[in-house]
């Protein structure tokens, strides 16, 4: 009888996953660029419960070895973790050297290296957008190589501030280049086209068959493991209940946000890196970006009342004036991922709130950072 493999809590949230188990392969390497980060660990988790071996690059400018402490004890064995930079050209020397070395066919190239929290990539900047740029150009180019899938990790910030709620993946964006958030933004929208070179320019940058490009536009997404000082309002509530202060709320707190629990976030990546795109024509690595996330919309004020419901020793919820550029609203329009995914989130957001206030009560240091 064949062992099951060990699940993380957050993987056995994963609709998809006792689907693809039995299609695990022997021998097959994922590279995970940026999995000591929130989402990236949680990917390593289910590439690994699946069967992948996996190599996580990081730099650790925002991610956390605690992260991968599951990953560690559970499957040591299949787990290698590097300290690099995916925006050094020397990264893909190392790469390919451990490669060379090892016995392991490259399956996938993930690339989730970059910052993701606005006040710490505004530490950044220069890092955060070459981390996008040189990061995407690099480890297609690996991915092309070795003619595997490489999946890059966008994100709703390609829209900017939109004028079109919600957002579909053909909104072109209205995004400012030169501002505080343009290093990140811009860096993802670079890193878009970038991947689109890669999939579209072989006599410039040729690819070996089974050479795949996949692109997820990331919406706010959060859960355990997301760094209490990530600056959203998610961290910010949690961090204030547990602190036992006030409950901030901007405005009337009427404008909403679409949260997307990470379970569900990590099985559509899942999804877009593993299952066969049935609309994609065989000829080519190209697929279109697809959007990723919830498109359930919620309050600000609702958000602040449940966090208050959960934790009742923190204070009340305070009215604070909205800030000049606090967008009404931002919703992913998810058709083409429920289309050619089968994505749908399934975790209700008043569930993740509870899993995510459990996971930092049991964490208590990563809260003091
Ligand atoms: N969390 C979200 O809601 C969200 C939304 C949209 C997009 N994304 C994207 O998903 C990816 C992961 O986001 P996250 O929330 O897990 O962020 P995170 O900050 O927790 O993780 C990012 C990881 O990348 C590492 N890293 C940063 N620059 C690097 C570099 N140059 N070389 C190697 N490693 C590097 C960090 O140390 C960290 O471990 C990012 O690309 C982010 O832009 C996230």
């Amino acid at each position: 009888m064949v062992a099951q493999p060990v699940v993380s809590a957050v993987c056995h949230k994963l609709p998809l996953l006792g689907k693809l188990i039995p299609q695990a392969k022997a021998q097959q390497l994922a590279l995970v660029a940026g999995g000591g980060g929130f989402l990236g660990s949680h990917f390593v988790d289910a590439l690994l419960t699946l069967g992948y071996h996996v190599w996580v690059i990081d730099s650790w400018h925002s991610g956390n070895t605690a992260n991968l402490a599951w990953a560690t004890a559970h499957y040591p064995k299949h787990l290698k973790v590097l300290t690099a930079d995916v925006s050094q050209a020397n990264v893909v020397d190392v790469l390919q050297a451990e490669l060379a070395d090892s016995k392991l066919t490259l399956a996938l190239v993930a690339h989730l290296a970059s910052v993701a929290s606005p006040p710490r990539y505004q530490q950044c900047p220069l890092h955060t957008l070459m981390s996008n740029i040189n990061g995407t150009q690099f480890l297609s180019k690996l991915a092309a190589q070795h003619g595997c899938t490489f999946l890059l990790a966008s994100t709703s910030e390609v829209y900017g501030d939109p004028h079109v709620h919600p957002q579909p993946e053909t909104y072109w964006g209205n995004v400012n280049p030169v501002g505080a958030r343009s290093c990140y933004d811009e860096g993802k929208r670079t890193a878009e086209t970038l991947a689109y070179l890669a999939a579209h320019s072989p006599t410039e940058l040729p690819y070996q068959p089974g050479f795949a490009v996949r692109i997820a536009r990331i919406f706010n997404t959060f859960g355990p493991r997301m760094h209490p000082a990530d600056g959203r309002v998610v961290t910010n509530l949690l961090r204030q209940a547990l602190a036992g202060q006030p409950l901030t709320v901007y405005g009337t707190g009427q404008q909403t946000r679409s949260l997307c629990y990470v379970s569900d976030l990590i099985d559509g990546l899942l999804r877009l890196a593993l299952l066969p795109a049935l609309a994609v024509p065989e000829h080519t690595p190209w697929l279109a970006p697809i959007n990723l996330g919830n498109d359930t919309p919620i309050t600000m004020l609702a958000l602040a009342n449940a966090v208050a419901e959960l934790y009742p020793t923190a204070g009340s919820v305070v009215f604070e004036p909205l800030p000049a550029d606090d967008p009404q609203q931002r919703c992913p329009e998810l058709s083409r991922a429920k289309t050619l995914l089968g994505y749908a989130p399934t975790t209700p957001w008043q569930q993740g709130l509870a899993d995510t206030l459990a996971y930092w009560q049991n964490h208590v240091n990563v809260c003091t950072v």
